[in-house]
């Protein structure tokens, strides 16, 4: 039998920075400006057991890519199993912070959606800016960088990359978390 959602955190919480599966009114209020009817190039960070991917998967275009990666083995052995049938799926078993030469791979030079559940709090402050300058330099002109936190502790990191950060939050999750959206929008 397959270990849990919180039976992996609790083994692995720095790496994995959460106890619980993101609820689906997260998923759903970080998912809302998505326009899913056209073809898209969403790029997803640490997907865990898949609450976006799962979502992500159902909603997407049939010719949309969507490229999740994620670090722990059993995740991506579960995700493989239970989502490795859907052709649009191109699921990585690396770090996000590698992201840049998997899409150089697959041919993808822009992106419309990062979706992101990485936990930014536990990482350096260089490695966290490089990271953030890259994503926001394959972002198309229309495209967003979506991350959910526990904190307000990367707003700054975040308007230094990206024109405009908005700033959501949702109650019903475990813990409450804060959804950033951020553009390159000239506004
Ligand atoms: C807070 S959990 C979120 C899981 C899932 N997306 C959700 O919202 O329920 C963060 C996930 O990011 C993964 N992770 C941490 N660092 C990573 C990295 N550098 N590259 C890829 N995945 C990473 C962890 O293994 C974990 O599954």
């Amino acid at each position: 039998m397959s270990k849990s959602f919180t039976a992996h955190a609790l083994h692995s919480l720095k790496s994995i920075g959460s106890v619980a599966p993101s609820s689906k009114f997260l998923v759903n209020n970080m998912l809302k400006s998505i326009d899913f009817s056209k073809p898209l190039v969403i790029v997803e960070f640490g997907a865990g057991n898949g609450a976006f991917t799962k979502s992500l998967i159902t909603k997407v275009h049939k010719q949309s890519k969507l490229i999740s990666f994620e670090l722990n083995d059993d995740f991506v052995q579960e995700l493989s199993q239970r989502l490795g049938k859907h052709q649009q799926l191109n699921l990585i078993h690396d770090s996000a912070f590698n992201f840049e030469e998997h899409l150089q791979n697959l041919g993808v030079k822009k992106v419309d959606y990062f979706v992101s559940s990485l936990p930014l709090a536990l990482f350096n402050a260089q490695q966290k800016s490089e990271f953030l300058k890259t994503c926001s330099n394959y972002l198309q002109a229309d495209g967003k960088f979506l991350q959910y936190q526990y904190s307000l502790n990367s707003y700054k990191k975040l308007k230094q990359n990206f024109n405009k950060v908005g700033l959501g939050f949702t109650l019903i999750n475990v813990p409450p978390a804060f959804i950033y959206e951020c553009t390159n929008a000239l506004v």
